[in-house]
């Protein structure tokens, strides 16, 4: 069974695999770009990586009306719970991995902030790397470049997804050293060009990835998909 990700504007993507929908960090109704809406979107698991609005929009609607069990930082799947009724969390935190039934998350670091949208504590904001059955994912999520992306790369990483919108994540440059450090088989962008203050050139980053890494770069439109 292959695994196929749609890219769902900004940070947002569903993964189908193994007969399972993963959410991550679903932001679709108030997002100008995700070709989406809430109430159409289905999931068994929905991950989220730190507590900021453009992350955690529409994660308990999708949860309360799926049963979808959130996986998130201890401190966002209890404010999921507390304050909007979501059933069914996985609290985690850095470094730490769990089996679920299509294959192992663990919370990796990021280099963010993670303040809930109420003003709550967040915790530490996190990326994702999924161990699925055909292959390893790095979701880098909201964050700076860092150099323990190469011990994450470590891993071996089949598809490496890594911010380029620059001002609130790393940008283009930074991206590009991600790349030499994680040195995934694949790299695809996001958080970017969802607003004008992260407007960025992605067929340029592209050819940037072509010309500087050994990574092949797989640039989608909200909407577009990838097979693993
Ligand atoms: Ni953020
Ligand atoms: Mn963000």
């Amino acid at each position: 069974m292959t695994t196929e990700l749609t890219w769902l504007g900004h940070g947002s993507w569903s993964i189908e695999t193994n007969g399972h929908t993963i959410l991550l960090d679903p932001f679709l109704n108030e997002s100008p770009t995700s070709p989406v809406k809430a109430e159409d979107v289905q999931a068994d698991y929905i991950l989220v990586s730190h507590g900021h609005f453009d992350h955690v929009a529409d994660v308990a609607p999708v949860a309360n009306r799926t049963g979808a069990t959130v996986v998130a930082a201890f401190e966002v799947s209890a404010w999921f719970e507390s304050q909007h009724g979501v059933k069914n969390t996985v609290g985690m935190n850095l470094g730490g991995g769990i089996d679920l039934p299509f294959g192992r998350v663990t919370m990796t670091l990021a280099h963010h902030s993670s303040q809930l949208p109420d003003g709550s504590y967040g915790g530490n904001p996190g990326g994702f790397l999924l161990k699925l059955t055909d292959g390893t994912i790095y979701f880098a999520c909201d964050t700076a470049l860092f150099l323990d992306m190469q011990l994450i790369g470590k891993a071996g990483i089949d598809l490496a997804v890594l911010p380029i919108g620059d001002l609130f994540t790393m940008g283009p440059a930074d991206s590009i050293e991600a790349i030499k450090l994680i040195q995934p088989r694949r790299v695809a962008p996001a958080h970017y060009n969802t607003w004008p203050p992260i407007a960025q050139d992605s067929e340029a980053w592209a050819d940037s990835v072509r010309a500087n890494t050994e990574a092949e770069p797989v640039v989608l439109d909200p909407g577009g998909k990838i097979t693993l």
